[in-house]
């Protein structure tokens, strides 16, 4: 069995994490940590947890996670990079769900998440997290970077076209949308009922810390330079996130051929579908798997291709492919613990 503790057990990622943990048939919940919660059984703060997690929380200072065989950090941006030399050293493997390890280029880090980074020489060996596009360099690495939930879905979204070059990269355009729970489970007026339900809007539209970590990943699919204008809002739905991508073709194709190379790309991957050209796929429809579903639209059979994209943000978007990422470190099979279906209605 895998040993595995997880800092910042009371989060949203975190909770989703024990659910899914707590199912799998190769993993040992071993340490679970919450700097609030010191000592609270874990059930007793999530009763969807009772008779299936005993463990309590521990202080961060306090759990020995030196006996875990691979630390899950579901914790803010600057708490893993703290934490990853000693426990590298110690010979456990580290997957962030946060940013520390997931921009190559340092500078760009600092300037986005405001601190420096404290240990540059482990975020050179770290291995980004997207198991569909990095898996040969998942398999041996001590540490993940695990993408953040628009990137995954604007990353799996463009690849087929950038690989093909049969799009103009340097034009991209994504539309995304992400339920509240996107925004972590802590107490601010702009994450209140009131505020959000029956309500709509944009942020970070002229900059958002996703933009530099997406473009360093697209950039490694086009020989050409790739642009991106990338504007996320907030949805009045808990889980979910819906990207609508745009993009220009640069050559003449046909919609068979158009769909044959989103097929063809993920024929093998047990959590991407493609569905049939034209459809619309609902956020619903991936609620609590690690699924992720595309659908291409090309209007007026024009030059413009739409791709629509749906995740649960906390599924494929964040703890899922953790755990699809763990699964691979450990040599098990990628869908270990992973095939759980989405809840409907
Ligand atoms: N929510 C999503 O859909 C999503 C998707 C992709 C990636 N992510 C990323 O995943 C990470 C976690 O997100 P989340 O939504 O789960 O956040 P969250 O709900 O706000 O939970 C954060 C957790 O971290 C713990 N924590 C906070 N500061 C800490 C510190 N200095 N040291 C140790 N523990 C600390 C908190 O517990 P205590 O305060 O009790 O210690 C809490 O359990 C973030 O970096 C986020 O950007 C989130």
């Amino acid at each position: 069995m895998i040993k595995v503790g997880i800092v910042g057990g009371t989060g949203y990622t975190g909770v989703e994490l024990l659910r899914i943990l707590a199912a799998h048939p190769e993993a040992q919940l071993t340490v679970i940590t919450s700097r609030k919660e010191d000592n609270l059984s874990v059930a007793d703060m999530y009763p969807s947890l009772r008779k299936r997690v005993s463990l309590k929380f521990s202080s961060p200072d306090n759990a020995d996670l030196t006996k875990c065989d691979v630390v899950f950090f579901a914790t803010p941006h600057g708490v893993a990079m703290k934490a990853a030399p000693q426990l590298i050293s110690a010979g456990v493997k580290v997957i962030d769900l946060a940013a520390d390890f997931r921009l190559r280029d340092v500078t760009q880090f600092e300037q986005w998440y405001g601190m420096p980074h404290s240990c540059p020489d482990l975020l050179q060996e770290a291995a980004y997290g997207l198991p569909e596009l990095n898996r040969e360099a998942i398999k041996p690495a001590r540490i993940i970077g695990n993408p953040g939930c628009y990137p995954t879905t604007i990353q799996l979204g463009f690849y087929p076209l950038l690989k093909a070059g049969i799009v103009d990269g340097s034009h991209l355009i994504a539309d995304c949308k992400s339920g509240a729970s996107g925004a972590g489970r802590k107490a601010e007026i702009g994450l209140l009922f009131s505020e959000i339900n029956d309500n709509f809007k944009a942020y970070s539209a002229s900059g958002h810390r996703h933009n530099p970590e997406t473009l360093e990943q697209l950039q490694k699919m086009s020989s050409s330079p790739v642009g991106l204008i990338f504007t996320p809002h907030l949805v009045p739905m808990i889980r979910g996130m819906h990207s609508t991508l745009y993009a220009r073709l640069n050559t003449s194709i046909d919609n068979k051929t158009l769909q044959s190379l989103f097929e063809a790309a993920y024929q093998h991957e047990a959590f991407v579908d493609v569905m049939p050209f034209g459809s619309h796929p609902e956020t619903r429809s991936t609620r609590g798997s690690n699924t992720l579903r595309i659908a291409l639209h090309r209007p007026d059979n024009g030059s413009t291709l739409i791709i629509l994209v749906v995740q649960d943000n906390l599924m494929k978007g964040a703890s899922g492919q953790a755990v699809q990422c763990m699964n691979l470190m450990f040599g098990l099979p990628e869908t270990c613990g992973l095939a759980l279906l989405p809840v409907s209605p």
